[in-house]
């Protein structure tokens, strides 16, 4: 890693925009428009600074205009409210090759952003100030509580990114990179971990930070927003993922089927009624109730689709489903697996082969995908 004395030998050449998403910052902007304006002059740089505010209506407008700064902008936006939209309308207003995204409240170093350009500058696709490679560092203050939050939120991400801090806020990528982005659509605070997935940043630097909790005003991150995180990783994991993310939860809902099926048999039985009728009413309640947690959430996509048709499909996959299931166990019964439990294991594999075939009915045919969502 470059110290600072390395640094300071080195020229900037590029022009730089820094996009800060805020929302009630007024307190905070004077003093990191102060920071950004030392780091302007000690390394010579093309400065570009956009507060992209949620019409706060705290004086954050007047804070902007009263640091005199001709290369510090706001943009007050009234619809599409949220600090991933925010940061996206400023990536798309900025007028320079390098963008860089910060938080307003002065948690995120300034001094991290000449190692971040050169990151870049090296090859990097992203570079992103981060919290937990050796160096980096949370404030001491930070509880159990806010460190085994963002411990799991980060492992939640683990499979998507090799990246050891996605959920920084803090990070610098190339423009055109940005403009050639398609399909983002981040839900709630995550922008950095949407980005590398969904632009397959595979080169990504992580410059070490030292966070320090905000001094002034308060965080916005709410249950809600986290909350959000869960419905934003869905997205992601069904991006990367998707056949898998699919086939997982098609097998879960066929296991609520299971529960959903013996439960209404029970329920039949425990009222006296006949076992043909009985076995009937589980299989029938089982049949609707997968048919509609698959169409609301395992092909969601498909859910504007007519419903009717779909559950006409959807029961017909599952006898073919039940066909083939029968087919594949019958004749490896008999040809192939003949030895001692060879009827159980060729039902085993017979009941695999006959889901396979279910879920890629479901899939391809039934709910098939007629455009691209996300
Ligand atoms: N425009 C806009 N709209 N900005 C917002 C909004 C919003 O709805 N909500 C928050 N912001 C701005 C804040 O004003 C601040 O500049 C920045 O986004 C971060 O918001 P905070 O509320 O301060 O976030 P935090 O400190 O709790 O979260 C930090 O840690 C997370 C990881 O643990 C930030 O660094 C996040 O970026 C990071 O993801």
């Amino acid at each position: 890693m470059r110290t600072g004395a390395d640094l300071a030998q080195i020229r900037i050449n590029t022009g730089i925009s820094v996009i800060v998403p805020t929302y009630r910052e007024a307190e905070n902007i004077p003093h990191l428009l102060a920071e950004l304006d030392r780091l302007r002059r000690d390394y010579d740089l093309t400065l570009e600074v956009l507060f992209m505010d949620d019409d706060s209506r705290d004086g954050s407008v007047e804070a902007v205009a009263a640091s005199g700064f001709d290369w510090a902008r706001i943009v007050v936006r009234t619809r599409d409210r949220g600090l991933s939209p925010a940061v996206l309308d400023g990536f798309r207003a900025a007028r320079h090759p390098v963008l860089v995204c910060m938080d307003c409240d002065l948690s995120h170093p300034v001094d991290a952003i000449p190692q971040m350009i050169l990151g870049l500058a090296s090859g990097q696709q992203f570079a992103i100030g981060s919290r937990y490679v050796p160096g980096g560092s949370t404030d001491d203050d930070w509880g159990l509580f806010r460190w085994l939050n963002s411990a799991v939120a980060t492992w939640l991400a683990r499979p998507l990114t090799k990246v050891r801090d996605p959920m920084s806020g803090f990070f610098a990528l190339r423009k055109a990179d940005f403009d050639a982005a398609r399909g983002l659509n981040p839900v709630g605070y995550k922008i950095a971990l949407e980005l590398i997935v969904k632009c397959g940043m595979e080169n990504v630097g992580e410059v070490p930070i030292e966070f320090s909790d905000r001094r002034f005003g308060e965080s916005k991150l709410t249950l809600k927003e986290q909350l959000k995180y869960i419905q934003h990783l869905r997205r992601l994991y069904l991006f990367r993922f998707a056949n898998a993310m699919y086939l997982l939860q098609f097998l879960v809902v066929g296991a609520s089927g299971v529960v959903v099926n013996l439960a209404v048999l029970s329920g039949l039985q425990l009222a006296g009624l006949a076992p043909w009728i009985c076995l009937a009413g589980g299989i029938g309640v089982s049949l609707v109730t997968n048919f509609l947690l698959n169409r609301r959430f395992t092909f969601s996509y498909a859910r504007g689709r007519h419903a009717g048709r779909q559950f006409l499909g959807f029961v017909g996959a599952s006898l073919v489903g039940l066909a083939v299931n029968y087919a594949v166990a019958l004749w490896l019964s008999h040809k192939v697996l003949t030895g001692s439990y060879g009827l159980q294991v060729s039902a085993m594999i017979g009941i695999a082969a006959g889901m396979i075939f279910n879920f890629l009915g479901n899939r391809y045919i039934v709910f098939r995908k007629r455009y691209i969502r996300d």
